[in-house]
């Protein structure tokens, strides 16, 4: 009975897995150039970037994702007309940028001072410092983190779900309505969502391996 339960609703099952996987590299994509951009704001020594920089990354991780998506959506929607897939995929972006700018900044923090002391005091450049002594040791703190941050987003794109983004979320409502089941379209999604998040796990936990020697 759950065999033919699954060949009458997996395509509804697979296209919601294929967009919650789309919506979620994309949005990672962005949101780590934006993080990026954010980081180096925040440590320049312009006050006014800054203080940007840290206001907005204040802001978007003090706030809740929800709220965020519904105000992308409709505000960005009373002045253009924009799908709720790029809307979702927007807010993704914006919200992740925040999460990843403090990533690299906690990243490059744990680095003890003496690291950069002792290569400028030999000559090198805070260019080269940055791009040969710091940078190096911080990837291997900021590495596994962005990885839980694609984790935490593929988790957390359920959320688009609800401006009808036919995500993997989305779907097993349809499933659950054309199928009058409650129960097993949740625990199939569950399980799917699980293959997602636990494979990357273990694809991220492979590669930072081979990185660390
Ligand atoms: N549910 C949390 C919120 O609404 C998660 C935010 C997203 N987290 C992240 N690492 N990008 O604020």
């Amino acid at each position: 009975e759950s065999g033919s339960f699954l060949s009458q609703y997996w395509p509804l099952f697979w296209e919601g897995t294929k967009t919650t996987i789309l919506v979620s590299v994309i949005g990672v994509f962005f949101g780590v150039i934006l993080g990026v951009l954010l980081a180096l704001m925040r440590l320049s020594d312009q006050a006014v970037l800054s203080t940007l920089a840290t206001a907005y990354i204040e802001f978007v991780r003090g706030t809740p994702l929800l709220i965020q998506v519904m105000f992308i959506y409709f505000g960005l929607g009373m002045l253009v007309n924009i799908q709720a897939i790029a809307a979702g995929i927007i807010a993704i972006s914006l919200n992740s940028g925040a999460y990843v700018a403090e990533i690299i900044r906690s990243g490059l923090s744990s680095i003890p001072v003496g690291q950069s002391e002792a290569s400028r005091s030999l000559g090198l450049s805070y260019i080269k410092t940055m791009r040969h002594i710091v940078f190096p040791q911080a990837l291997k703190n900021i590495w596994p983190a962005l990885g839980n941050e694609f984790v935490t987003i593929i988790k957390e794109s359920s959320i688009i779900s609800t401006i009808g983004v036919a995500e993997l979320t989305y779907q097993t409502g349809i499933v659950q309505t054309q199928s009058y089941k409650g129960i097993l379209p949740l625990f199939i999604s569950m399980i799917l969502y699980f293959i997602l998040t636990f494979t990357l796990t273990k694809v991220l936990n492979h590669l930072e391996n081979k990185m660390s020697y």
